[in-house]
């Protein structure tokens, strides 16, 4: 991932400058203990819960998880490419690096790997051509009149560069070959698909209007094609590649970001035809995921511009379903949330295309409510409010959602609403509200541990279940030792880490240790390819008490790891048995019993 800068030159950079100047420059810093502290730069908080340590040169926060070394920090922080933050910290380290000015000085070297330039361009061409084959010509006439039926306009079509790809089979290859670019490297960004047999390649999109995808800095990264007549899917994506990562991309962010850093607010859409429509209807700050649900690397790009986000979803039930699992997402990372409905489980571009756009924007987008007005909505869904039962279960979540709040006015206001709904006292309400908030209260009480009265900054020592904490501990312990590390793999034998990011973190430690490297938390980090494990691996690396491993404690997480497969085994066994009964298939079901009972006299 580091590109064409070498290795030695990042060691040399990094061992040139101090990670506490380095972020001092954006957080204010202060000491406690052997690390400092200081307000998250990356989200909104009052207390600061980000720490940078100066022995291990990371940093990490734990608040919202972001986490790195110098290099990541500049990234996230400036929103740059690794190596615009290499040769920025190169500069001020005065290390000389063979990085590609960005000025464009006549300099020909390219900011990315060649690969890479290569797979960018042929995607900026592509869609250009595409879109001209939709505009101008007799074969892309059918698609043009679908999308002019569905309510696109010209500068719609301009605005999004939307596009026709031709119903061949070889077109994109030989339009790709013809100008000299590297098939492999076409079939690496997804653009062709190679032939198991043959070796030859052929087209990924064929015969389907071309949405081009858009990173942050507003070059076409992949496409998204729908199909015109009923052929599935749908929408036929580009596959991750190199340049293009699902789930960090937002579509039209780039159009976008002006106007949502102007207004300090994004609007969220489930799908990119609703973009498109909400802009026709004057919305300039609409960005939606790409088919996949909302992540942290979403929410961090969002928060960079925004403190508001309006979550605007189909109104079926699956799409509040997704509303109200984003709209906690967002809030938890410090967002303003507030919910737009749509009516008669419509989306949004359908309820644009019905009733125009005026109504969109004055009846959808500015009713939109607050999470816990959503709330009381939601969990209405499936009631029958008129049976006595549901009415009392309905009215004790949303109390619970209730005593969550933290502002007395709010919670007074929403009660007063139950109140009046069901004709209930305020006062009875009150109580039952006050009884949740303590009874949450003590919960978390006994969860957390005892305060810890020697350092105002305590991270929060969070609880993981028992298998979770092994892993993480052998991790520490891996990435303090490549013998560790050789061991572990040793006795997991063929199996696996529980945790799919843990075991991911593994596989990549081995490589740097099979690499050459030595242990270096904070050079893994560079290594790593995505902000997941970035930040996981920071996070290990704060919270663990890093000692040196007795080959006791290592059995004992490894125990931990085999004990916890285990555990899933019977649970899956469980499942089949009342399976098994409920068909009365009784003797499978004795057989799985007898299985069980094996796998729990293993585990003691
Ligand atoms: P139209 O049917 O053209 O109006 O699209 P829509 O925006 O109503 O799409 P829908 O609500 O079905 O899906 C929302 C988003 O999910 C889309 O924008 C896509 O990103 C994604 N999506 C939908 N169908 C598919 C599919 O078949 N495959 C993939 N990969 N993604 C899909
Ligand atoms: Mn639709």
């Amino acid at each position: 991932m580091t590109g064409r800068i070498p290795e030695e030159t990042i060691q040399q950079i990094k061992q040139s400058l101090d990670i506490t100047d380095v972020i001092g420059e954006y957080v204010q810093l202060k000491k406690q203990g052997r690390n400092f502290f200081g307000l998250c730069p990356f989200h909104q908080e009052n207390s600061p819960s980000f720490s940078v340590s100066p022995d291990k040169q990371i940093y990490h926060c734990f608040g919202c998880g972001a986490g790195g070394n110098i290099f990541s920090f500049l990234t996230e922080v400036e929103n740059i490419s690794f190596q615009e933050a290499v040769s920025k910290l190169a500069e001020r380290a005065g290390v000389t690096v063979e990085v590609p000015s960005f000025g464009g000085d006549g300099k020909k070297q390219p900011a990315v790997s060649e690969e890479k330039e290569q797979m960018l361009k042929a995607h900026e061409l592509l869609a250009k051509f595409y879109h001209h084959l939709l505009m101008n010509t007799a074969e892309g006439q059918e698609a043009l009149d679908y999308l002019e039926e569905r309510g696109f306009s010209a500068s719609d079509l301009e605005t999004f560069q939307i596009g026709w790809s031709l119903p061949n089979w070889e077109f994109t290859t030989r339009f790709l070959e013809k100008r000299g670019f590297p098939l492999e490297w076409m079939e690496k960004a997804g653009l062709i698909i190679r032939k198991e047999d043959s070796g030859s390649y052929f087209d990924r999109f064929r015969g389907r209007i071309m949405f081009p995808l858009y990173d942050e800095k507003g070059s076409v990264v992949a496409f998204s094609g729908r199909s015109l007549h009923d052929e599935k899917p749908k929408y036929l994506n580009s596959p991750e590649t190199p340049i293009f990562n699902k789930s960090r991309l937002l579509y039209n962010l780039h159009q976008a970001r002006p106007a949502i850093r102007k207004q300090h607010r994004a609007i969220l859409f489930e799908g990119f035809a609703d973009v498109i429509a909400a802009a026709r209807a004057g919305v300039e700050t609409g960005i939606a995921t790409m088919g996949t649900s909302l992540t942290e690397a979403h929410i961090q790009q969002i928060k960079r511009l925004a403190n508001e986000v309006i979550i605007c979803y189909d109104g079926d039930l699956a799409g509040m379903n997704a509303a109200f699992r984003a709209s906690e997402l967002l809030i938890s990372s410090g967002c303003e949330v507030r919910i737009a409905s749509v009516p008669d489980r419509m989306d949004p571009d359908d309820y644009i295309r019905r009733h125009g756009g005026e109504k969109f924007l004055h009846h959808v987008i500015e009713t939109a409510r607050t999470q816990m007005a959503f709330k009381m909505e939601y969990y209405k869904q499936g009631k029958n409010l008129q049976d006595e039962g549901q009415k009392l279960q309905y009215i004790e979540e949303v109390v619970t959602e209730i005593a969550k709040l933290k502002k007395a006015v709010e919670r007074d206001y929403y009660l007063r609403q139950i109140a009046e709904q069901f004709s209930l006292s305020l006062e009875a309400l009150k109580q039952q509200e006050k009884q949740v908030f303590f009874k949450e209260r003590k919960k978390q009480h006994q969860h957390a541990p005892a305060p810890q009265a020697t350092s105002v900054y305590q991270a929060p020592n969070k609880l993981y279940p028992a298998f979770q904490t092994a892993e993480r501990r052998l991790i520490a312990y891996m990435l303090k030792s490549d013998d560790v590390a050789y061991k572990v793999k040793e006795l997991l034998g063929g199996n696996t880490f529980n945790l799919d990011e843990h075991q991911a973190i593994f596989t990549y430690l081995l490589g740097f240790y099979e690499g050459g490297h030595e242990p270096d938390a904070s050079a893994f980090i560079t290594f790593l390819p995505n902000d997941t494990l970035r930040r996981l691996v920071s996070d290990i690396e704060m919270m663990m008490i890093s000692k040196v491993a007795s080959d006791e404690e290592i059995h004992d997480c490894i125990q931990q790891i085999f004990k916890h497969r285990k555990v899933l085994e019977i649970k899956v066994k469980k499942q089949q048995q009342i399976s098994a009964e409920k068909a009365k298939d009784y003797l499978a079901a004795a057989k799985i019993a007898k299985e069980i009972m094996e796998l729990k006299k293993e585990l003691h």
